[in-house]
């Protein structure tokens, strides 16, 4: 069964029951960091439902939302959940991330738990085609699912509980290869992680070219801040 099929609502609730409801506060903080402008152009990667969309909105008033999604029924959901006016308009696109083509490059990127349920074959693929439809000093928010080695045996029995409820209901392999790659093409500003939602937010400004992928970008398993602090 592939979740991004079924019904938006349904989705909606078996991420609620499985974050217990702490996904969105970690999201719309993470939003809040990137520090949106009135009239930038920003692209939602993996829309979904539109969960980060509504937190997107939160921080523009006028400007552009691309929300790009492989799944029509995710981003038919979302579609209803987009509130145009006349100084912000929403584009639709029923797509494959991996092939952008945007008419135009965006201010910022938002890929909220999105770049991680691809093949860890396409992350490169993926992140180099944010990086092409990026400005110069455009931003991207990355979030994914991270999990802290765990202390206790518990601890390690409910971790790999989530693991194979991830990778088997969500397409989430929870892998520590992502981040290196966004790393050369993106120069890290802050990298917060939040324990509660086994989750952490990346945001870096883009790189003027990419670094080559046999020097990778310095990038850790984990941020030499505490969680909650950024050095953006
Ligand atoms: C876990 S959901 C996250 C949705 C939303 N961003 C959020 O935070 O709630 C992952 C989304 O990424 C989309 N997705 C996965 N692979 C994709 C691809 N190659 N191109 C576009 N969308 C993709 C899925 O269809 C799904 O809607």
């Amino acid at each position: 069964m592939n979740l991004y099929s079924l019904n938006g609502r349904l989705y909606d609730s078996l991420v609620y029951l499985f974050t217990f409801g702490s996904e969105e506060p970690f999201m719309r903080s993470a939003i809040g960091k990137l520090q949106l402008k009135p009239g930038d152009c920003v692209l939602d990667w993996g829309c979904g439902t539109g969960i980060s969309l509504r937190h997107i909105r939160h921080f523009i008033s006028e400007g552009r939302i691309y929300a790009v999604d492989r799944s029509p029924k995710m981003a038919q959901y979302a579609l209803g959940r987009s509130t145009p006016n006349e100084r912000l308009d929403y584009h639709f696109i029923v797509r494959e991330g991996v092939g952008l083509n945007l008419q135009e490059r965006v201010n910022a990127t938002i890929a909220s738990y999105s770049l991680c349920v691809l093949p860890a074959d396409l992350f490169e693929k993926a992140v180099r085609e944010i990086w092409e439809n990026t400005h110069s000093d455009g931003r991207l928010l990355m979030i994914e699912t991270h999990m802290l080695p765990p202390t206790t045996r518990l601890g390690r029995l409910q971790q790999k509980l989530a693991r194979f409820i991830l990778g088997r209901f969500f397409d989430d392999g929870v892998s520590a290869e992502l981040l290196p790659i966004v790393e050369r093409y993106f120069e890290r500003r802050s990298l917060d992680h939040d324990v509660a939602t086994n989750a952490r937010a990346f945001i870096g400004v883009r790189r003027g070219n990419a670094l080559p992928s046999d020097l990778p970008a310095p990038c850790g398993a984990a941020s030499p801040h505490p969680a909650g602090m950024s050095t953006l």
